[in-house]
């Protein structure tokens, strides 16, 4: 099992903040609650499902290989193979505990579970390239966010799809006061209640704020290399707040995509979820 190296603080942050330079260590912590509290959210596991099918991977995953970076406790692996039930699906995340609960849940042989980190992936045993990445509420967790986004890149077989599910309201106004709202009325109360402390949720909040609009991600994907980069939404309260991002590798695919993968023809289409 590869070691994570642990991340120093940043320069004058308090010890006890979470930030990104610590937030694996923190989901240790909430490993415990943390499918409950997905599970009281409407509409987690959909849009996670909705994310991987937008990836538009053909033939079920036959003959696939995928990754499921920041896998946490299995959610966004399980949505990947649903997507793609015929897969090799590789998930890889950073906290010990998060995978033992992945672990712990009933997984066909073609999921395997890997520990190590998104940032230095260089160091954990994986062997691309692969088929296509999922990386649900990740990348916003990452200190270098386009050094990680060219290496997802480089473990991508050319024209293959990198999907990022994130939260995405900087650019509107009426998404971050949606966000703020929920996040103080229901996400961080409900946190206290059943783990005993906020501190992750309350990073939950702020981190989601200060994360990229709409328009930075997909002008980052772009500058970080990838190609056709396009946006959708998801329905419910998350709507034009949880985004599916999806970006290809330069070069055309040898298999082609799934002609009925719910991706918008072109551009950034927010209208429909
Ligand atoms: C909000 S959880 C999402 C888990 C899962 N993808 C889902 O959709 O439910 C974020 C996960 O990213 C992991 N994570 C954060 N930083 C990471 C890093 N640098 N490398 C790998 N995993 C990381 C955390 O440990 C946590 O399990």
């Amino acid at each position: 099992m590869p070691a994570v190296s642990p991340s120093p603080s940043k320069p004058g942050s308090r010890p006890d903040r979470i930030d990104q330079s610590n937030v694996s260590r923190s989901f240790d912590a909430h490993a415990r609650t943390y499918d409950k509290l997905v599970g009281a959210n409407p509409g987690y596991h959909e849009h996670l499902r909705m994310s991987a099918k937008r990836m538009g991977l053909p033939n079920k995953g036959a003959g696939l290989r995928l990754l499921d970076l920041g896998c946490g406790t299995g959610a966004s692996t399980a949505a990947l193979l649903d997507a793609a039930p015929q897969a090799d699906i590789t998930a890889v995340d950073a906290s010990v505990e998060m995978l033992a609960h992945a672990r712990r849940k009933v997984w066909p042989t073609n999921v395997r579970f890997v520990h190590g980190n998104a940032e230095e992936l260089d160091k954990a045993s994986l062997n691309g390239p692969y088929d296509g990445i999922l990386a649900a509420y990740l990348l916003r967790n990452l200190t270098d966010r386009n050094a990680a986004l060219r290496s997802f890149r480089r473990l991508l077989k050319p024209g293959a799809p990198l999907a990022l599910h994130e939260y995405s309201v900087r650019d509107s106004f009426r998404s971050r006061a949606v966000w703020t709202a929920v996040c103080w009325t229901v996400i961080i109360p409900m946190g206290r209640i059943r783990t005993g402390s906020a501190g992750l949720y309350r990073y939950l909040w702020r981190s989601v704020l200060d994360f990229d609009g709409v328009e930075a991600l997909t002008t980052r994907m772009h500058a970080t290399g990838f190609d056709d980069v396009r946006v959708q939404t998801v329905p419910g309260w998350q709507q034009h707040i949880v985004h599916t991002f999806l970006g290809r590798s330069p070069g055309r695919p040898a298999t082609a995509a799934d002609p009925d993968a719910p991706t918008p023809p072109e551009g950034i289409d927010l209208s429909k979820p």
